[in-house]
């Protein structure tokens, strides 16, 4: 089923980026801003954030991505096509640029409440169960191992050396994934992070254990 909203604007962005994301092995799938955008629209609710700005912004957060090539300004196009005003598209974008990890030592403020709702939604995607299925996801899609005991993991200082790793996907859980809780802004995501994270310690804990033959 197409993707349905109240809101003739958010539907229109919406189903334009659903047909846009149907095939995608970078983990940037229609169903991770799917779970974005329900998850943004439930910590917007609970911490008073405009509906309008965070819902096309979790919908549109990743139409720009490094990774998937599209060009600037296709993320405005879209809005503006699907109806959305000069304002609102222009809040939008400023957001989706801010959103993606670029690295543990790399700054990432984010000035308004709108923009920090959608990055914490999109970080929470990133942990949990679900970010373990999309961390070997990734790493399979990829090539990459799912873990090398003679690896150690590195904090990149810089977004270069972040995209440039290629290291196996466990490695990416200590790169990443267990830095996120501390990352997210609002009280509404650090509480659903919670289990998210211990879940993700669980597992790898378990992991590494099987790895050895010990469990
Ligand atoms: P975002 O831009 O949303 O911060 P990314 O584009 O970096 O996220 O990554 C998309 C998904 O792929 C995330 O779940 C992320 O954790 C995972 N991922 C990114 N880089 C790696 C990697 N080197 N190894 C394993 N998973 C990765
Ligand atoms: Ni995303």
């Amino acid at each position: 089923m197409p993707f349905e909203h109240d809101d003739p604007r958010v539907q229109a962005f919406g189903r334009r980026v659903e047909s846009a994301f149907s095939s995608d092995e970078s983990g940037h799938d229609w169903w991770h801003v799917w779970r974005v955008w329900r998850l943004a629209r439930r910590i917007a609710a609970a911490e008073g954030a405009d509906p309008l700005l965070v819902e096309l912004a979790a919908l549109g957060h990743d139409v720009e991505d490094h990774k998937l090539g599209r060009t600037e300004g296709t993320l405005a196009a879209w809005l503006a096509e699907a109806g959305a005003d000069a304002a609102t598209a222009e809040a939008v974008v400023a957001i989706a640029r801010r959103v993606s990890f670029k690295g543990a030592g790399v700054p990432d403020a984010m000035p308004t409440l709108e923009g920090r709702v959608v990055q914490d939604a999109d970080r929470l995607d990133a942990i949990g169960a679900i970010g373990v299925a999309r961390a070997f996801a990734y790493g399979g899609a990829r090539g990459r191992l799912l873990y090398d005991p003679a690896e150690t993991p590195e904090l990149h200082a810089r977004f270069e050396d972040y995209k440039k790793t290629n290291s196996s996907s466990l490695m990416h859980f200590y790169e990443k994934l267990f830095l996120l809780k501390e990352r997210l802004h609002t009280p509404t995501a650090r509480a659903i992070a919670e289990e998210r994270h211990a879940f993700m310690e669980r597992f790898v804990q378990r992991f590494l254990a099987e790895w050895e033959g010990e469990r």
